[in-house]
């Protein structure tokens, strides 16, 4: 039996590669669709694609990223397109490094494999400003993502101008190329109501303008009920069993978004989705005749700089997902979807050729066969019970199942897949030494003390910080001073400082010391400051550093949400009891000495004055720059730092930007896993009480045989002697 599910497993295979090489040959190359699946080359498939976000790894990992998907059994590769990353300013484009979405689609095609060109330009991705430049919410007159004309041209123009692209390079189906399907918006349905008949009419635009670039392949919107025609509307969630695409009779039901994991944000548990309910997902998903199942994320991957959104989105992407953000196979799911992709592609004809026969074989038991002359038989048992196991009768065979499973019967006679039982081991993270560690760091601080003096603009009262950094930094000061008679202080009164902000962190100094901290979480964004305020008689400054920890990523007009500090700031136990210090004059200065002067890149370090000093005294030390050289480790494992012993900040390699770091604790509950019964991202984490993200990855070739930079920034204050480069492994 194994021998011949593997000949007729090669077979497919070939005859796939086979119908890529005829189309291009005879340049008869369609995609089209009924209401069944997908039609390629006048063949209809059952299509196993994966999401792999070309910016969240590095280009040298591309091609084996795209090689592992293949193997895994995947015939396509999902991204988004990152239109902030591919114009950072009006006009100005960046195709290049982790950007170059040619090369990446062209390696897909390499590989011999399909592409989903989720082209957005809204994606939400957890990707910073969900994916919009910042620049384009300062076009004046903008709305975003409504029925609003600045808008909409600038959607359609990097719109257009991705499709020429790869029109240029023949990279449509319809050219021979590997896209075979195409997304405009990204979940709009959503948010249609709070736009209104606007909304409406935008999602008709941008349909329309879809349809209207000619690509010669369908074109999607996920979460999209009302999608007009020829558009299909497409399913995302951790089950789609449900869906029915916007006309049954006419369109395939296809699943954009099967999510193998979730994200984390800094200062949450690590989500994990056993990979036995994601494959009983994916099997009902198929058994319904579902024809289109993207795993999002395949590799999840890394988000470098700061790419993040959210906000509070860690640097990590990995998602859980079957290849984990070093570019590793995570066990079991890497193998155990592997042998349901193999299932279900034994049962593509019949699949394909019938449409399913629904039998209910009792509360929790049901039979869906694919059965016609045409294309043979196939079967799929399924137990719905989380607790119990059953047997079940067939075709006049008995076939026990596990709880909250469904076994998968090629040709209705043989089990060739269940989803609950798992071949393959567990793999277990092994951090091994490098020689990086007891570096030789020098420092460098921040000097609070002239922020105010070199700042460029005073106004009265309290900006948006978006409105001052236009994103060019995280960090915005907000400063301002108060002169204070003697009299004005109480007797056994210690005054004190309170801070409103909308977010996301916050830095509070009275007179150029630190007075305390305050942080945001991914729930409550508003972040409140009280502490001591360390007052004297005379002129006081007080200086608010306002950080960002990724802009909002989604909701209905998301682009005005607000950042940084809006009051009230208050003094308390001083004058008359509460001064409200909001409406005076407050001076703005964007962004780090450091920054501006680039020290944590190879040109720019020498540009300040490093302090060779032992580190002991610089512990805890805020606003504190760190540089060191390191040899790259030796061997061929993936590598990361590791800051546990840092509190809060970024880290450069050769200039690179690794992300942000941050090393609060996780907070939630982590209370065992069982595999059965619905999932939601809450029910299997991992990490609490540790912090939710402590090791960065650092990509391989972004590394020199020998005197590579490494530049720290801590807000907070941590042990730089600590920080140490390790190797990633499985055991
Ligand atoms: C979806 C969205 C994706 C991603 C996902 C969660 O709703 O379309 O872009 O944000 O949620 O990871």
């Amino acid at each position: 039996m194994a021998a011949s599910s593997a000949t007729k497993w090669a077979y497919l295979l070939c005859t796939s590669l086979l119908i890529m090489i005829i189309c291009i040959e005879l340049t008869e190359c369609t995609v089209t669709y009924d209401k069944k699946s997908l039609i390629i080359n006048g063949h209809r498939r059952i299509l196993l694609s994966g999401s792999i976000h070309y910016p969240r790894s590095t280009p040298e990992m591309w091609e084996d990223l795209i090689q592992k998907a293949k193997d895994g059994g995947l015939d396509v590769i999902d991204t988004y397109v990152f239109w902030n990353g591919h114009e950072p300013s009006p006009g100005n484009y960046n195709f290049e490094g982790r950007y170059d979405l040619v090369r990446f689609v062209k390696l897909v095609q390499k590989a011999g494999m399909y592409m989903h060109l989720r082209i957005g330009p809204f994606v939400c991705a957890e990707w910073n400003f969900g994916g919009f430049p910042v620049w384009l919410k300062y076009v004046p007159g903008i709305s975003f993502r409504t029925d609003n004309e600045p808008f909409k041209m600038a959607m359609q123009k990097f719109t257009t101008k991705i499709v020429q692209m790869m029109k240029y390079e023949k990279l449509f189906e319809s050219q021979g190329g590997p896209i075979i399907l195409s997304q405009i918006e990204n979940e709009y349905g959503a948010d249609t109501q709070a736009y209104g008949a606007a909304g409406h009419a935008y999602m008709t635009w941008a349909a329309k303008m879809a349809v209207g670039l000619n690509t010669g392949v369908p074109w999607v919107m996920c979460k999209q009920d009302d999608a007009p025609d020829p558009i299909i509307n497409t399913c995302n969630g951790f089950y789609c069993d449900y869906f029915t695409p916007n006309n049954k009779e006419t369109k395939p039901t296809l699943w954009t978004e099967a999510w193998s994991g979730w994200f984390s944000d800094f200062g949450g548990p690590l989500p994990h989705r056993p990979v036995q309910d994601l494959a009983f997902a994916v099997a009902r998903f198929i058994q319904k005749g579902g024809s289109f199942t993207n795993y999002y994320m395949y590799h999840g991957g890394t988000n470098f700089g700061r790419t993040a959104g959210g906000p509070f989105i860690t640097t990590s992407y990995d998602y859980d997902a079957p290849i984990d953000e070093y570019g590793l196979l995570r066990q079991p799911k890497y193998d155990h979807l592997k042998a349901l992709h193999r299932a279900i592609k034994l049962s593509e004809r019949a699949i394909v050729s019938a449409d399913p026969a629904f039998i209910s074989l009792g509360t929790y038991e049901q039979v869906h066969v694919f059965s016609s002359k045409t294309g043979g038989c196939a079967a799929f048992l399924a137990n719905y019970h989380i607790n119990s196991s059953t047997t079940v009768r067939f075709r006049n065979k008995r076939y026990d199942l596990p709880p909250w499973s469904i076994s998968i019967l090629p040709d209705c006679k043989n089990v060739a897949f269940n989803t609950a039982q798992v071949g393959s081991k567990t793999s277990l993270v092994n951090w091994l030494p490098t020689n990086v560690n007891r570096l030789a760091w020098q420092t460098f601080s921040e000097d609070v003390s002239t922020v105010d003096s070199e700042s460029k603009m005073t106004v009265s009262g309290l900006l948006d910080q978006l409105s001052v950094t236009r994103d060019a930094s995280d960090y915005l000061w907000y400063s301002t001073s108060v002169a204070i008679n003697p009299s004005e202080f109480h007797r056994n009164v210690v005054p004190t400082l309170t801070v409103e902000s909308e977010g996301h962190a916050l830095h509070v100094f009275v007179n150029g010391e630190l007075a305390g901290s305050a942080f945001g979480k991914e729930e409550t964004r508003k972040v409140t400051f009280t502490g001591n305020a360390n007052l004297r008689a005379g002129m006081n400054k007080i200086q608010l550093l306002s950080v960002a920890v990724g802009l909002q990523n989604n909701g209905p007009r998301f682009e005005q949400w607000k950042t940084g500090v809006f009051g009230p700031v208050v003094l308390h136990g001083v004058g008359r009891g509460s001064w409200e210090i909001s409406h005076q004059k407050w001076s703005y200065q964007v962004g780090l000495k450091g920054e501006s002067k680039n020290i944590a890149s190879p040109m720019g370090v020498s540009s300040v004055d490093w302090t060779e000093s032992s580190l002991l005294g610089q512990v805890h030390r805020p606003l504190t720059w760190y540089k060191a050289y390191f040899n790259a480790p030796q061997g061929v494992e993936p590598l990361a730092i590791d800051m546990k012993s840092m509190g809060k900040g970024q880290v450069w390699i050769n200039g690179q930007s690794i992300g942000r770091y941050w090393t609060v604790h996780a907070k939630g509950s982590c209370t065992g896993c069982n595999y059965a019964g619905t999932f939601q991202p809450t029910k299997c984490q991992t990490r609490c009480g540790k912090p939710t993200q402590r090791w960065y990855h650092v990509p391989r070739s972004w590394l020199k045989p020998t005197r590579n930079l490494i530049v720290v920034f801590e807000e907070i204050g941590g042990d730089a002697s600590a920080i140490s480069i390790v190797r990633r492994s499985f055991k």
